[in-house]
């Protein structure tokens, strides 16, 4: 596992209004929504922390609370399961509360996703900092995908995010990069575009929700007009960034991308992540099995 010592903090939009989730969305975040039991943004959370992670700034909209206290103490949840012979739980509950220092901030209107991240910008200042979406999971026990990009930025200097090839005729959902692939493997970014229109995009090399980003990138934030979707976009922000002397960096990351943001993603997000886990792992591949008996295969039966 490989620490960072110059990435320390991170921001965390969790703002949207999780239209794709509702009704489960309506008085939950999205972000809380669980994979197998872990709230999604607990993983990604702890994504970070393995990376050397310290401080995380979570960009909210409705539903502050729920996050907040997810990883605060619960001291008389805690206290009850002590008494209950439920040490193992209760410790696991403080460990949440200590994992990181968490601040929150209100984006006050859905202005978009550059905005969101502009919101953050007080409290994290002149330091490169690191951004994680909530919907992409990138699962990677050995090397931490925000660690994989931090390497990146660090040794040069300039800004690094996540890249990966997407199936033809889904570019329109991401932001798509194209550049020069160096030998080792990063690609130089020469352009980036936000949602382009089906057909007019410049490569299949997509965002996938992990940036390291260099300080200079709040004054193209706070200067980037309405984009895509009539939102200030992340993306166009960055197209600044990739125009500096330092550049950006797409990295092609080494792991498993969950898209836990759309309905069938979240569900093989929640099943990959069950199938990992020792004690569930047989009981869900015979689940798995019966079901298929019961629905037929894939032949559509
Ligand atoms: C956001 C970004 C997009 C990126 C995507 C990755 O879009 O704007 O550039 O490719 O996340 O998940 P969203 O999915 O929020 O529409």
């Amino acid at each position: 596992m490989s620490a960072h010592a110059s990435v320390k903090k991170a921001v965390i939009p969790a703002a949207g209004l999780g239209t794709r989730f509702l009704p489960a969305t309506k008085a939950v975040p999205k972000e809380m929504l669980p994979i197998v039991d872990v709230p999604t943004i607990q993983l990604v959370i702890e994504e970070a922390v393995s990376a050397g992670i310290t401080d995380v700034v979570v960009v909210n909209g409705r539903h502050k609370h729920a996050i907040e206290d997810h990883f605060d103490h619960a001291f008389e949840l805690e206290t009850t399961l002590r008494q209950r012979g439920k040490v193992a739980l209760a410790d696991e509950l403080a460990k949440i509360s200590t994992m990181v220092r968490l601040i929150s901030v209100r984006q006050k209107a859905p202005l978009g996703l550059g905005h969101a991240v502009l919101c953050a910008r007080e409290f994290i200042g002149d330091e490169p900092f690191a951004v994680l979406l909530g919907d992409d999971l990138i699962d990677n026990d050995r090397d931490p995908g925000i660690a994989q990009l931090a390497r990146v930025a660090e040794r040069s200097g300039a800004g690094a995010i996540a890249v990966m090839e997407v199936p033809p005729g889904q570019e329109h959902l991401y932001g798509i990069v194209s550049g020069e692939r160096l030998a080792d493997g990063r690609i130089r970014i020469r352009e980036l575009v936000e949602k382009p229109a089906p057909g007019t995009a410049p490569s299949r090399l997509a965002v996938v929700g992990r940036y390291v980003l260099p300080p200079s990138v709040w004054g193209h934030l706070a200067t980037t007009a309405p984009g895509a979707g009539g939102e200030i976009q992340l993306t166009d922000a960055l197209r600044q960034v990739a125009a500096e002397p330092e550049g950006l960096f797409g990295v092609v990351l080494e792991g498993v991308r969950h898209d836990a943001g759309d309905r069938l993603g979240y569900l093989r997000a929640n099943l990959a992540y069950a199938l990992k886990r020792p004690e569930l792992r047989a009981e869900v591949l015979a689940m798995l099995r019966q079901l298929m008996d019961a629905h037929g295969d894939a032949h559509g039966a």
